[in-house]
């Protein structure tokens, strides 16, 4: 039996991972309402440090205490308390031989439940596409947001440069901007969210300025030897079928966020097939060329618990990294199970059912618990 590929060690820039395979960012919207991790979080997050997982991405982590929070009951990077119980949750990844790493998440104009503001900001007042999602026990349209203006978009750079400064303090590995799926990152990237006449909008090599800047302050807030990497997409939680212009658009966002300082590219993808969301007008496919454009590690996403097509993507040189969302629920030891020639379990909608809240969280760490492989 040959060993599989994602079972070989990788390294983002000054991490050493144990192998290629990552658990992808899931909202679990699991804290008691005051944005802090919980035991069952850190209890939860361990669980696939111990089944193997080089690396864990946590769910997206909303940055301050104005306008960035998505759903009632996410974790927040901004309270002392908030970091402590982050701290449990890194101690707890770590005791178990796993790295992990904060995603820091503003919603922009995609918010479903923000305790702190009733407005939200994102880079034009468009109203939103798409309905609030119910498993984050949301219904009906997003508010239409307020476009930012330029000290918003100061306290929105600065905000993720705060946020990121907490999570090296809560003992991350890393942090993640999350600038993908329909958030306000992504809203600046996107022509049809962002419809500004000043330097952040226009052209995609205007639409990238303000992750451009996010990525600037994050790296001036945690030093150079700190990993930071970008989560980006094509598609959103709003709108599955968007897709960028071509490989000339990805190539701008690539080389930008390259040149600003980022360590690794994260490129997330909800295809139902990943060689139709990831394939470009070139034929080439979109993780493929982030690595030949910037150089750097690319973490693939999308579908990648298949071990046939996680051996191909990696073989084929489609990416660096595999980060798995559904996979790993189903298979919180799915490196182990590889590492072994054996088929990881399908995921089962009912893990998600009916919601992604504490109980839920409880049971599947009950559950997940009792079938350690
Ligand atoms: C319950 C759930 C919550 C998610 N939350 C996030 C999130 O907080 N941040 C993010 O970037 N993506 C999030 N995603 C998207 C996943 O990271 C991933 O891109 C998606 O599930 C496709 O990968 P998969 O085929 O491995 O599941 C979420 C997905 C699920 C199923």
């Amino acid at each position: 039996m040959t060993v599989h590929p994602v079972i070989s060690p990788a390294r983002i820039g000054s991490l050493q991972l144990r192998n290629r395979a990552a658990v992808a960012p899931m909202s679990r919207v699991s804290t008691r309402g005051d944005g802090v991790a919980t035991a069952a979080m850190a209890e939860y997050y361990a669980r696939f440090a111990a089944g193997g997982f080089g690396l864990v991405i946590t769910e997206g982590t909303y940055i301050d205490e104005r306008f960035s929070q998505a759903y009632p009951d996410q974790p927040g990077i901004v309270t002392a308390e908030q970091v402590e119980g982050w701290h449990r949750v890194t101690e707890a990844v770590r005791a178990a031989g796993g790295r992990i790493a904060l995603q820091l998440m503003h919603a922009g104009a995609l918010v479903q439940g923000n305790r702190h503001s009733d407005r939200t900001v994102a880079p034009s007042a468009v109203p939103p596409k798409g309905a609030k999602m119910s498993a984050y026990g949301g219904e009906g349209p997003f508010a239409l947001p307020d476009a930012a203006s330029r000290t918003d978009i100061r306290d929105l750079v600065e905000g993720f440069a705060f946020a990121a400064g907490q999570a090296r303090a809560a003992g991350f590995d890393a942090v993640e901007i999350h600038g993908a799926n329909g958030y306000l990152i992504d809203q600046f990237l996107t022509g049809y969210t962002n419809l500004r006449d000043d330097e952040y909008g226009g052209e995609p090599a205007g639409r990238v300025r303000f992750a451009v800047e996010v990525i600037e302050e994050v790296r001036a807030a945690v030093g150079a030897d700190f990993p930071v990497g970008i989560r980006l997409s094509q598609t959103k939680v709003n709108d599955f079928g968007y897709r960028w212009s071509g490989a000339v658009e990805a190539e701008t966002i690539f080389r930008a966020v390259t040149v600003a300082g980022v360590d690794y590219l994260h490129l997330a993808s909800e295809g139902r097939d990943w060689y139709e969301t990831a394939t470009l007008d070139t034929g080439d496919t979109i993780t493929r060329l982030a690595r030949t454009v910037t150089g750097l590690p690319v973490l693939a996403n999308g579908g990648m618990h298949a071990p046939d097509l996680a051996r191909t993507v990696l073989d084929e040189g489609h990416a660096d990294m595999l980060t798995l969302g559904r996979g790993a629920l189903a298979n919180p030891d799915w490196p182990k199970v590889i590492a072994a020639g054996a088929h990881p379990a399908e995921f089962d909608r009912a893990l998600l059912t009916p919601d992604v809240t504490l109980a839920n969280q409880q049971s599947w760490n009950a559950r997940v618990t009792a079938n350690a492989v």
